[in-house]
């Protein structure tokens, strides 16, 4: 039978990962704006917090976890918590990540290996304890990986473990999904490009304007993208309009790679 509406995911119960701000509190909002569940994890108690009470009037229910996602225990903590919370997991939201912009030439081997521990391993390892959980629930579910366009192209110097990370995403979605596809899980990428976020914001303004102004100039939409621009292909994605999408990269960067 024809559902209504296919972008309808209301009474389903989901992780997403780095969710205190930025792009991860974009998804929770549109998350609990569509009646899904919200387990959001964040390693900053004080920001997490304060995102779980900006979500508090639903009609998603939304509880929260800290939890830095490189540690080994991330996923299983995360999972139980969820399943404690809300029941079930159908949905992943893979999304934090770090981006320290230091050129290789000056790199030490800890920052590195903590660039990939955020941004790939752990990603990784939460994949594995919701897939696990989904497969035991045996109705599939749907794995979000925030990549970037770094992971297709190198968008500055002083990012080469930040690619080098994303790259491992992109890689990682098409693998994963491949392995998972048996159990209906379907694993699929959103590569942003230039969005405002906490992260992205300069210590002082004229930072942030002078950073802006040369994005600006190379994104043929003439605007940087915001946390909901992302939000709404995750709700696609996590929507039964995209069950037939597996192992893809969905590009929103107002067409910058174009340039
Ligand atoms: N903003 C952009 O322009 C942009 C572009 C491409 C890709 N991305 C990707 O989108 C994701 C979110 O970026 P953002 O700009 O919203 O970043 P942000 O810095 O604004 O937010 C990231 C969140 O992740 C959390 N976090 C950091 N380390 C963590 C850890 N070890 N364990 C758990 N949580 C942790 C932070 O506390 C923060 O709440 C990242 O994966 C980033 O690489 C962002």
């Amino acid at each position: 039978m024809m559902t209504n509406n296919p972008f309808e995911i209301s009474g389903k119960s989901s992780i997403i990962t780095g969710a205190a701000m930025g792009i991860g509190f974009g998804i929770a909002r549109r998350f609990v704006e569509a009646g899904v569940n919200v387990l959001l994890t964040d390693i900053h108690q004080q920001a997490l917090e304060s995102a779980v009470s900006r979500l508090s009037q639903g009609p998603g229910k939304v509880a929260a976890l800290q939890v830095d996602i490189s540690r080994d225990d991330a996923g299983d903590r995360m999972v139980e918590k969820c399943v404690a919370e809300f029941g079930s997991l159908d949905i992943l939201v893979n999304n934090a990540g770090i981006f320290p912009t230091v050129p290789m030439l000056e790199m030490e081997p800890a920052l590195f290996d903590k660039v990939i521990a955020v941004n790939l391993k752990g990603l990784a390892y939460a994949s594995k304890a919701a897939a696990a959980q989904m497969i035991k629930q045996g109705r599939g579910g749907r794995i979000i990986n925030i990549a970037s366009i770094d992971s297709i192209h190198p968008s500055m110097v002083g990012l080469a473990a930040y690619d080098a990370s994303k790259g491992g995403v992109a890689m990682f979605n098409k693998s994963f999904a491949l392995e998972v596809a048996p159990h209906n899980i379907l694993v699929n990428a959103i590569a942003p490009g230039a969005i405002t976020t906490e992260g992205t914001a300069g210590p002082t303004q004229e930072d942030r304007t002078q950073v802006m102004d040369e994005f600006l100039e190379r994104i043929p939409l003439g605007r940087a993208g915001e946390p909901d621009d992302i939000a709404k292909v995750a709700v696609f994605l996590a929507s039964s309009a995209a069950d037939y999408i597996t192992g893809e990269m969905i590009v929103v960067d107002g067409g910058r790679l174009l340039k």
